[in-house]
This record gives structure tokens, C-alpha cells and sequence, in this order.
């Protein structure tokens, strides 16, 4: 009895093995056993989805939503964005809490975001002779100088750098916000503008006790 047992056993482990594993389409998946140990119940992000009015399992963020790390930038791409910015947008930091191996740090990063982004046209010393001016390939790109661009400021530096001007490109997607105004640092230390929190005169406070 218990031998007739063993072989029926035998017979309908080997059937279930040979008979369900070797399909014929490729293609198609054997029987599963569980699947829900591969397939999820749950909806995945890019499906179609019937609970709701667009059909579209992934959800957008509820409007108003600010990204983690995200800063919202409010000045619009207008002449009337151009001249609020340049009067009122501010560094957001304040450059005399920083100690002086901060400030060089941030300088440093600073040249070379420079150098990559803006050097090509600007040139290296911000005079307007970058290589692509020199080879002719751009034109009119002016010197950060203080005579030939009297009103800038940091502000309008910022702006500049989020929307472009005229041939000059924005480069908002390829610098973050902190990014940004490091490079608003350089272009006012090519300019030897003051700024309101100066990098280079508060290395010198430092270093001279007496003021
Ligand atoms: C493709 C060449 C090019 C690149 C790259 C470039 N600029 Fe410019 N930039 C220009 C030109 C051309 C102008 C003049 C725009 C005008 O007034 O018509 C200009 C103007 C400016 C001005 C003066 C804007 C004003 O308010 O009049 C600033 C400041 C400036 N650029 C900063 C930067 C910074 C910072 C970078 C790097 C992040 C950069 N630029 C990258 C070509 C370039």
C-alpha cells in the first residue's frame, strides 16, 4: 500500500514538474505557485489606473507643493522682474559670520563654477574677452566693469544668471540656487564691487586687528 502510494507520488510530482515547466511559448511565464511573491498588488507608478478621473496611477503633488531643498524663485522673466531684483534680491547669506577658511572655500568654488559656466564668453578676468569672443563666435559680451556696467548688483547678477539676457542663456538648470550665488560673489569681486556682506574685506578685518 505504502509503495503503491510512493510511486502515484512520484508520477504526479514528476507530471507537475515536466508538464508545467517545459511550456512550449517561451515567451509566457510557467504556472506560479504564489504569485503575488513577484507581483504586487499594488498599482505601479506608470500604469493605467481605473480609480481615478485621468487614469494615471502616478499622482502629481498637490498644488503649492515646494520640493525638498527647492527655493522658489518669485521675480518673473520681465523688465519689471529685472529692476525688482536688482533692487531688492539679496545674498541669502550673511558672508561676516563666515570664518576666513570659509570665505576662501567659497571663493574657490566660486572660480571654478566661474571658469566653467561663464569664463568661455566673460573671460577669466570678466573683461569680456572669453575664448568664444576671441574666436569671434559671440559678440557683444560686455566687461563686468563698473563703468561699462555701472547699475548691477548682486541682485541683478542673480537674476541674470536664472534668465539670460538677450544671447546670453539662462543657467538656471545647470546651477543650483546655492551655485548661483557663489558665482554672484566672483562676478562682484571681478567687478571689486562692495557688496553689502564684502568676502575680501572681512578676510582683511581679520587679518588687521586694529580695525
Ligand atoms: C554664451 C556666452 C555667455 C555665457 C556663457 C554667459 N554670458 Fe553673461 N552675457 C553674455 C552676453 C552676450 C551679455 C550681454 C547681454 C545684453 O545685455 O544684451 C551678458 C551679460 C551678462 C551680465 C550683465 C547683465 C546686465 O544686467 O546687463 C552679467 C552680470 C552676466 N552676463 C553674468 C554671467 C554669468 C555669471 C555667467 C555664468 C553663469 C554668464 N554671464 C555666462 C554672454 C554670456
Amino acid at each position: 500500500m505504502k509503495k503503491t502510494f510512493l510511486i502515484l507520488g512520484t508520477v504526479l510530482a514528476l507530471a507537475l514538474v515536466f508538464g508545467t515547466s517545459c511550456r512550449r511559448d517561451k515567451t509566457q511565464t510557467a504556472l506560479e505557485y504564489m504569485p503575488n511573491m513577484y507581483r504586487g498588488p499594488a498599482f505601479e507608478a506608470y500604469t493605467s489606473n481605473p480609480n481615478f478621473e485621468d487614469g494615471l496611477s502616478a499622482r502629481k503633488p498637490v498644488n503649492g507643493t515646494i520640493a525638498r531643498g527647492y527655493i522658489p524663485y518669485d521675480y518673473s522673466n520681465s523688465q519689471q522682474g529685472y529692476d525688482s531684483a536688482l533692487a531688492y534680491l539679496k545674498t541669502p547669506w550673511d558672508l561676516r559670520s563666515f570664518t576666513s577658511e570659509e570665505k576662501e572655500l567659497l571663493m574657490q568654488d566660486a572660480k571654478e563654477l566661474y571658469t566653467i559656466f561663464c569664463s568661455h564668453c566673460h573671460g577669466e578676468k570678466g573683461d569680456g574677452n572669453g575664448i568664444l569672443v576671441e574666436r569671434e563666435k559671440i559678440l557683444g559680451v560686455p566687461s563686468y566693469s563698473s563703468e561699462k556696467l555701472p547699475n548691477i548688483t548682486e541682485g541683478s547678477i542673480y537674476h541674470v544668471i536664472m534668465y539670460g539676457k538677450n544671447i546670453m542663456g539662462s543657467h538656471a538648470s545647470q546651477l543650483s540656487h546655492d551655485e548661483r550665488w557663489k558665482i554672484v560673489q566672483y562676478v562682484l569681486q571681478l567687478r571689486n564691487d562692495p557688496s553689502p556682506n564684502p568676502v575680501t574685506a572681512s578676510v582683511e578685518e581679520q587679518t588687521n586687528p586694529e580695525v
